[in-house]
């Protein structure tokens, strides 16, 4: 038992540190435009972000796996409910917060930089460090006002009543908080420009934490020279997934798809007729109902990524018998 909580441990650290040495520089853009942005922009842009790109809708709400792919189950947005434990290879058991705007119970009376400390660096209002299960390492990389737009966002959802319970840990935080590797300050972080494709693919899949998922868990701990090579195994109760090879390795990962090929994955997958059919044990964990909704610029740009990295040859059965 011991071993898998400390697998999972550094799985959350390594993986995330592997996905950030890559990208650190990249060139200054759009700021300028930015900054004259009006605020109904800036929400919009939060809301593209926080439901397709950046998982905080995905992970907040509570889903229904009754369904391909667990849709968000409508009016409980950001309220919170999805739970991370053991059976995902977790040490304990992790609740996903309440994050709308209701006073009591969520983030109504958190200030703009208590929420943004979360965010980027894992400590929330009271002082408390979070499990990095919830992306701050990667978040921590993103760009200020992308966050802030997200932040503005989430306080336009609606305010809902709902109390989380603690987590239980069976290991110390402090060992799993991965301080080496989170920025003291992210006032240099910047977008890439979208016209960098490869670059700009980077910083969506860092947004979306594709990798975490998308990484193979072995006895030895996380391959970290195996990112995207897929293999994490999940058991949600009633179904049992193992995570796709997305390197661009031609036999067993995304290599042989073409960018059109790549782009319909996400918009079948998301379709209402597939998700509304009843999957039985072919279900999935992988949030198609929202990353399927990406822009198509994104999803190329991402492509254009995935391309760039290192192919794994590493034959996943998605459903083990
Ligand atoms: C992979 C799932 C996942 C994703 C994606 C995710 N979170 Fe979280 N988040 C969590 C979990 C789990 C916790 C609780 C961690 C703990 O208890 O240690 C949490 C905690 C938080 C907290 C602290 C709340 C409190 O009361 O302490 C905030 C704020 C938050 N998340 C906001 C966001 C936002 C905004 C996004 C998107 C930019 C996001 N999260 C994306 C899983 C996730
Ligand atoms: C919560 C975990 C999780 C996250 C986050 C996640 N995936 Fe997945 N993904 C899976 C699992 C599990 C599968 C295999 C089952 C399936 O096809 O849905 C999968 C399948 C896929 C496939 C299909 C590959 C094939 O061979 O059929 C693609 C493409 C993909 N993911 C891309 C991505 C990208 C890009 C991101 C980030 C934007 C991402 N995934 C984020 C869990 C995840």
């Amino acid at each position: 038992m011991r071993k898998l909580i400390v697998l999972a441990v550094v799985l959350f650290t390594a993986i995330i540190a592997s996905q950030i040495s890559s990208c650190n520089s990249s060139t200054s853009d759009s700021k300028a435009g930015d900054t004259g942005d009006s605020v109904k922009k800036v929400v919009a842009r939060g809301e593209y972000l926080a439901n397709y790109v950046s998982g905080c809708i995905d992970c907040h709400s509570k889903r229904d796996f009754t369904k391909f792919s667990g849709p968000v189950v409508a009016g409980t947005e950001g309220s919170g409910g999805f739970i991370f434990d053991e059976k995902l290879g977790l040490p304990g058991a992790l609740y996903a917060k309440n994050i709308t705007p209701d006073k009591e119970t969520g983030i109504g009376n958190w200030t703009d930089e208590e929420v943004l400390r979360a965010l980027t660096h894992g400590i929330n209002k009271k002082g408390d460090t979070l499990f990095p299960l919830m992306p701050y390492p990667n978040f921590n990389r993103i760009a200020k006002e992308d966050l802030l737009s997200i932040i503005a966002y989430i306080r336009t959802l609606k305010p809902v009543k709902n109390i989380i319970p603690d987590r239980r840990l069976m290991i110390p935080i402090g060992m799993a908080y991965p301080a080496g590797i989170l920025q003291p300050s992210i006032d240099g972080n910047v977008r890439p420009p979208e016209t960098d494709k490869v670059k700009y693919g980077e910083y969506l899949t860092r947004m979306g934490d594709c990798g975490t998922c998308h990484s193979p868990l072995t006895e030895h701990g996380p391959d970290r020279s195996r990112l995207f090579a897929g293999g994490y195994r999940f058991d949600l109760g009633t179904f049992k997934v193992v995570s796709a090879n997305i390197s661009p390795d031609s036999a067993t990962g995304i290599g042989s798809w073409t960018e059109d090929q790549f782009i319909a994955k996400f918009r079948n997958n998301s379709a209402d007729a597939n998700v509304n059919r009843n999957p039985g044990a072919e279900n999935s964990i992988m949030p198609w109902t929202l990353f399927g909704k990406m822009k198509d610029d994104d999803l190329k740009a991402i492509y254009a990524y995935l391309r760039s990295v290192k192919p794994h040859n590493n034959k996943i059965e998605k459903y083990p018998k």
